[in-house]
C-alpha cells in the first residue's frame, strides 16, 4: 500500500495492518480484521456522541470552523443571505444548482401549490392542550401527515419523492402558524398564496381581522434572510435523526417528525431562547462585568457564544448583528440590544474567552430580532424548524441515493453482567 494508509501494530499480538487512508479517513470496518483470535469479533471504534466519525459523504453543505466560512453547495453563505430569496437557496440545497428564472417559477409555483394542509388536521390541532408547546404540536403535525400521504412510502420513486419535498416546504410553515394560534385561542389564518413564503408565514402568524395581510418589507426580508442562514448546518443532532430514522425506509414525513423532535431541546434548537433569559437577567449594560465575571468563575455559560465546530466568529451571526439593527430601525430598538452588544464587546477582549476561541453563534442575535417582530419564545425552536425543512429532505434524499448506506445500526461496548443464573421470584433477595 502506498503513502495514503495508516500501519498499525496490535502490541498484544504484534501483527501489523495497513489501513487505506481515503479522504482523511480510515474505514471503521476495516478495523474489523484487528483480532487476537480468529473466532473474535474484531475491533471496533468507540465514539460516544459521535465525535469523530463521518456517518457519510456529503455534498451539500461545508463548514470550515477554524476559519469561519459556512458554504451551501459550494456557495458562500454571505452571498446566498445578500442576493437570494429562501425558495432559490431551498431549489439550490435540494437540487443542487441555483435556479435559472423558468426552473425558479415552477419550483415556487409547485411549493405554493401546497401550502393549505388537509382540514382534519385543525381537528388533531384542537385536541392539544391551549398550553402545548408548538414544537410538541409540530412533532405530532408532521409525523401525522405520513397518514394523509400514504404514497410518501414510496421513497425510490423520483417523482413521489419531489412531491413529499414540496408537501414539506410548503406545509411546515402552515402546522408551525396553525401551533401558534391554537396556543392563543386565536383562530387559523389561511396560506396566502399571493405573498413570497416569508411573508405567508408573518401573514398565517399575525393576520387579525384586516382582509390582506401586508408583511412589512424589512422584516419580511428579515425572516427570509434567517431562513437562508437557519437552511442546513450539515451534520447536526437533527439531521442525524433525519437520516438514521430515514434508513429504515420509512416515508420522509414520519423521519421529519424524529428530526423535529430532535430539534426540540434545549442543546439544539433552544439556545436563543436562553440567550434572552440571560439578558434579562442582566438587565442593563451596567450588570454585563459582574456577570461575565461569574461565568469567568464557572457559574453558568454566556448562552449565544461558543460553538463545537466554529473556533472563529460564526459567520451567521455576523449577518444576523446587522439584520437586527435594520429590524430594530423598523420595531423600535430594544434595550437588550445594548446589553448584548456590551456583552459581545467586553467578551471579545477577555482572556478567559480569547482562549477557549468562545464567540457569538447564530444564536446570540437572533432571539432578539424574532422578538422584536413579535414571536413568543417558545415559538423560537419552530422558526428553526421551518427552514430547516430543507436541510432535512435534501440529507434524506441524499442518504436514500447513496448507494453505501443501510439501515443504521451502531454497536456497542456490553457493559453489563453476562451468564448470570436465571432465580425464580420466591428466591430472589428479599423475598
Ligand atoms: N460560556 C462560557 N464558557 C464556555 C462557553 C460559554 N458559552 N462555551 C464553552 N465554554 C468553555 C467551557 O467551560 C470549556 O472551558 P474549560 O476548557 O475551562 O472547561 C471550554 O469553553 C470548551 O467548552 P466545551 O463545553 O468543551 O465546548 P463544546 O464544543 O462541547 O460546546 C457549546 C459547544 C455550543 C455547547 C458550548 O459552547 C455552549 O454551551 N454554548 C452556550 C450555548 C449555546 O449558545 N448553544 C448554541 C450553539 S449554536 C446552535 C447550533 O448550531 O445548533
Amino acid at each position: 500500500m502506498g503513502n495514503e494508509s495508516l500501519t498499525l501494530i496490535d502490541n498484544r499480538t504484534g501483527r501489523r495492518y495497513e489501513l487505506p487512508i481515503q479522504d482523511g479517513s480510515i474505514r471503521a470496518m476495516d478495523l474489523r480484521q484487528i483480532k487476537v483470535r480468529d473466532d473474535e469479533f474484531g475491533m471496533i471504534s468507540y465514539d460516544p456522541a459521535l465525535l469523530n466519525t463521518a456517518t457519510c459523504r456529503s455534498a451539500i453543505t461545508f463548514i470550515d470552523g477554524e476559519r469561519g466560512i459556512l458554504n451551501y453547495r459550494g456557495y458562500p453563505i454571505e452571498d446566498l443571505a445578500e442576493n437570494c430569496t429562501f425558495l432559490e437557496v431551498a431549489y439550490l440545497i435540494v437540487n443542487g444548482e441555483l435556479p435559472d428564472r423558468a426552473q425558479y417559477d415552477e419550483w415556487v409555483r409547485r411549493i405554493t401549490h401546497h401550502t393549505i394542509v388537509h382540514e382534519n388536521v385543525k381537528k388533531f390541532m384542537d385536541g392539544y392542550w391551549h398550553d402545548a408547546h408548538p414544537m410538541g404540536i409540530l412533532v405530532g403535525t408532521v409525523g401525522a401527515l405520513s397518514t394523509f400521504y400514504p404514497d410518501a412510502r414510496e421513497i425510490f420513486a423520483l417523482e413521489t419523492r419531489r412531491k413529499q419535498i414540496y408537501r414539506l416546504i410548503a406545509k411546515m410553515p402552515t402546522l408551525a402558524a396553525f401551533a401558534y394560534r391554537h396556543s392563543r385561542g386565536m383562530p387559523y389564518a389561511y396560506p396566502d398564496n399571493e405573498l413570497s413564503y416569508a411573508g405567508n408565514f408573518l401573514n398565517m402568524m399575525f393576520k387579525m381581522t384586516e382582509v390582506k395581510y401586508r408583511p412589512d418589507p424589512v422584516l419580511e426580508r428579515a425572516i427570509e434572510v434567517l431562513f437562508i442562514l437557519h437552511a442546513d448546518h450539515e451534520q447536526n443532532c437533527s439531521t442525524n435523526a433525519m437520516r438514521m430514522v430515514g434508513s429504515s425506509h420509512v416515508d420522509p414525513y414520519s423521519a421529519m417528525a424524529a428530526a423535529v423532535a430532535a430539534l426540540y431541546g434545549p442543546l439544539h434548537g433552544g439556545a436563543n431562547e436562553e440567550v434572552l433569559r440571560m439578558l434579562a437577567e442582566i438587565g442593563t449594560v451596567a450588570g454585563v462585568s459582574a456577570f461575565i465575571k461569574k461565568v469567568k468563575a464557572g457559574e453558568g455559560r454566556l448562552m449565544g457564544f461558543g460553538h463545537r465546530v466554529y473556533k472563529s466568529y460564526d459567520p451567521r451571526a455576523r449577518i444576523i448583528k446587522r439584520m437586527a439593527e435594520q429590524v430594530f430601525g423598523v420595531q423600535g430598538r430594544s434595550p437588550m440590544l445594548d446589553v448584548a452588544l456590551e456583552l459581545e464587546r467586553i467578551a471579545l477582549q477577555d482572556e478567559y474567552f480569547i482562549k477557549r476561541r468562545l464567540y457569538p453563534n447564530v444564536d446570540f442575535y437572533s432571539g432578539l430580532i424574532y422578538q422584536a417582530i413579535g414571536f413568543p419564545t417558545e415559538m423560537f425552536p419552530v422558526l428553526f424548524g421551518i427552514p430547516r425543512t430543507v436541510g432535512w429532505i435534501a440529507q434524506w434524499e441524499e442518504m436514500i441515493l447513496d448507494a453505501e448506506q443501510k439501515i443504521s445500526r451502531p454497536r456497542q461496548l456490553y457493559v453489563g453482567s453476562r451468564g448470570r443464573g436465571f432465580l425464580p421470584m420466591g428466591k430472589r433477595s428479599g423475598s
